[in-house]
């Protein structure tokens, strides 16, 4: 019998119409257009809709990617989710919820819960139950509406982030030119207090005590961990595959600052054409940042069957990742 390997046989997407400009921020904290674009790259993001929660963005982009796998929904056998921004604090998952909403009963369906490393964590989940031959279509769902624990008088935190989902479908090939190479998660729960949102049980949310459930970050700090820990990690899992920069034809890096991005690349020695940049239109999207990229990409008629992408991601926990990926679906025409 032949090995299975997992493949990402699609991708989607999906962005909610409202912009907020950089000009808007200014309007709201003490901040410039200058300041946001030199020390992120960000310009614009998005912001749900008052009645669209985190699964009713991911739902838009899981359909979207089922349809471009060229499955039914009733083909799926598995949804995780990564968001930092479900639609409840904690129970019922926002995968089940996503589940609910596509009608895709009966299955399996959990959280990925690292913050902005989520969709690497749901990657390398899938790719296991995939390989395993527990699953034959994972759909992996990335979908964030973080504008709703926002603190948007923390001018250090609201001008960073943006609402989107993005989602694939993580099925069986026996062909090794379409399939998820490796796939590298890592944590370093020591240091949670870098980044976290308030109103757990260590913290609860209680009728008559003032509570702000927000995003809370020590920025710098996080900047620079973020920094040593992606290019480490971006320099083992290619040499632990005898990949070279020069073979990726696109790094789709999770989208947190721009100075990140390119300290990165710098590490490997990417040439700025391999790297795929949306951080200036949809800011921060947290978990979804990668899958929405990817997507980009992909609507651009720029990815192409067999195409080896490298990705990496860093967030709260903290969680980091990298994930060597070709292209398992069909090039778009
Ligand atoms: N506008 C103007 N000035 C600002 C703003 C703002 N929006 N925010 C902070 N400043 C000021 C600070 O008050 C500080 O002023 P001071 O020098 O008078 O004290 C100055 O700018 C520099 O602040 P730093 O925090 O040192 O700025 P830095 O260059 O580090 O940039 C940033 C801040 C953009 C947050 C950066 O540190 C960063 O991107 N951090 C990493 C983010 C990240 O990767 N997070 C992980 C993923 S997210 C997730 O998992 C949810």
């Amino acid at each position: 019998m032949s090995k299975i390997y997992a493949s990402m046989l699609s991708i989607g997407a999906y962005s909610p119409e409202k912009r907020l400009t950089n000009a808007d921020l200014e309007k709201m904290v003490d901040t410039t257009d200058e300041w946001i674009v030199k020390r992120t790259g960000i310009k614009e993001r998005r912001v749900a809709a008052d009645d669209q929660a985190a699964s009713d963005l991911g739902a838009i982009a899981a359909r979207q990617a089922i349809e471009r796998a060229n499955l039914a929904i009733g083909d799926i056998d598995l949804i995780i989710a990564a968001t930092l921004s479900g639609d409840f604090l904690f129970m019922p998952s926002t995968a089940a919820v996503i589940a609910g909403k596509l009608g895709a009963l009966n299955i399996p369906a959990f959280d990925a819960l690292a913050a902005c490393s989520g969709f690497i964590y749901a990657l390398a989940t899938a790719k296991a139950y995939v390989e395993s031959g527990m699953a034959s279509n994972a759909l992996i769902v990335g979908a964030e509406a973080s504008s709703r624990f926002m603190d948007y008088s923390d001018r250090s935190v609201c001008v960073l982030f943006g609402d989107g989902a993005g989602a694939a479908v993580i099925g069986a090939t026996d062909d090794p030119s379409k399939a998820i190479a490796d796939v590298k998660i890592s944590s370093d729960g020591a240091q949670w207090d870098n980044l976290y949102i308030d109103g757990g049980s260590k913290n609860p949310i209680r009728e008559g005590k003032p509570h702000k459930p927000f995003m809370r970050m020590k920025g710098n700090e996080t900047f620079k961990l973020a920094v040593r820990a992606l290019s480490n990690d971006v320099i083992e899992i290619l040499a632990r595959n005898n990949l070279n920069a020069s073979q990726i034809a696109h790094f789709v890096p999770h989208q947190a600052n721009l100075r990140i991005i390119k300290a990165v690349g710098e590490a490997i020695g990417l040439r700025e054409d391999q790297v795929v940049l949306t951080i200036d239109r949809y800011g921060n999207t947290s978990a979804a940042s990668i899958p929405m990229a990817i997507n980009d990409l992909y609507e651009a008629k720029r990815l192409k069957t067999g195409d080896l992408m490298l990705l990496d991601a860093f967030g709260g926990g903290l969680t980091w990742g990298s994930a060597l990926v070709r292209f398992g679906g069909e090039t778009p025409r």
